[in-house]
């Protein structure tokens, strides 16, 4: 079964593509999303004609955005390591006529000469990767002097659940945050951005609550996360178990409560 926090590094090797391009969809239907996006897509400061690096551009919705943003004359190039997320973001654009080249290739390791782009956009995909500085270093390098880099990414250990059980909640939750490759990217991405000598840093927190248990458990694994714990004994089975049977009843008298936060950072090149 795949798992959201670790698998998204590898889609193609799981066999469970639907998985994530339902979560992918899933996210992008809620508010939460939509409005930190907009908030990420105006940071770029994009106007018409540019030239627009998205980096692990998953089902292609965001490429989209961009492109009606840079016009006719503009350009939108998009990439992903995973195949099965490309072939969804063409077939998503195929209709639309609007110019978006997608490209696989390895966030880390850009196949793009120096200061090719206007401005360069990352979301939710340094989580990913375990050198993420090295992506905000590529991003930087192929954008232009004046040109401008957006970043969206969660930091795991803001991610709260309430439960009258703290020391497992506390057990899981980190469980959940550190089987992400970088579960803390996002209190270091000012510090990257601060390492590659970008300027006009701003850093913003973008948090989000959720109080419906099955959506939470869509978003977040929370019963994957559990069971997983369970099995490898970060908690005992039967604490996974009471934890998630104390989380529904929480649903059913509508006093379950989650959140996390994610932060948007967004610099120049000098
Ligand atoms: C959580 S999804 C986010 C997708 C999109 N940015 C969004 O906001 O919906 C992470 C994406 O990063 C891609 N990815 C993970 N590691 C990557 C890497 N090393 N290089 C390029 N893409 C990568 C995954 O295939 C996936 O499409």
């Amino acid at each position: 079964m795949s798992y959201l926090a670790s698998d998204f590094e590898n889609v193609d090797g799981t066999h469970a593509a639907q998985k994530f391009t339902h979560c992918l969809r899933l996210l992008e239907s809620l508010d939460f999303f939509q409005t930190y996006k907009q908030k990420t897509f105006d940071l770029l400061q994009l106007v018409e004609g540019e030239t627009v690096l998205e980096v692990g551009c998953g089902t292609g919705e965001d490429a989209i955005a961009l492109a009606k943003r840079v016009g006719k004359t503009g350009r939108v190039v998009a990439i992903d390591h995973s195949q099965v997320m490309l072939d969804q973001a063409i077939a998503s654009t195929k209709e639309l006529q609007l110019l978006i080249e997608f490209i696989r290739a390895e966030a880390q390791q850009l196949p793009f000469a120096d200061k090719t782009f206007d401005a360069a956009r990352v979301d939710r995909t340094l989580q990913h990767i375990s050198e993420p500085e090295r992506v905000v270093a590529e991003m930087t390098r192929v954008v232009r002097s004046g040109g401008r880099i957006v970043a969206m990414e969660p930091d795991w250990e803001t991610f709260i659940v309430d439960s009258e059980k703290h020391a497992v909640t506390r057990k899981l939750l980190n469980f959940w945050c550190d089987s992400f490759p970088t579960g803390w990217v996002g209190r270091d991405l000012p510090k990257y951005f601060h390492h590659e000598g970008l300027t006009h840093i701003q850093t913003s927190p973008e948090t989000l609550v959720i109080q419906q248990f099955d959506l939470a458990d869509q978003v977040f694994d929370l019963v994957q996360t559990a069971h997983r714990a369970g099995e490898i004994g970060v908690v005992s089975q039967q604490e996974a178990n009471e934890w998630l049977a104390e989380l529904r009843y929480l649903d059913q008298v509508g006093e379950f409560f989650c959140s996390f936060t994610g932060f948007v950072v967004s610099g120049k090149k000098p």
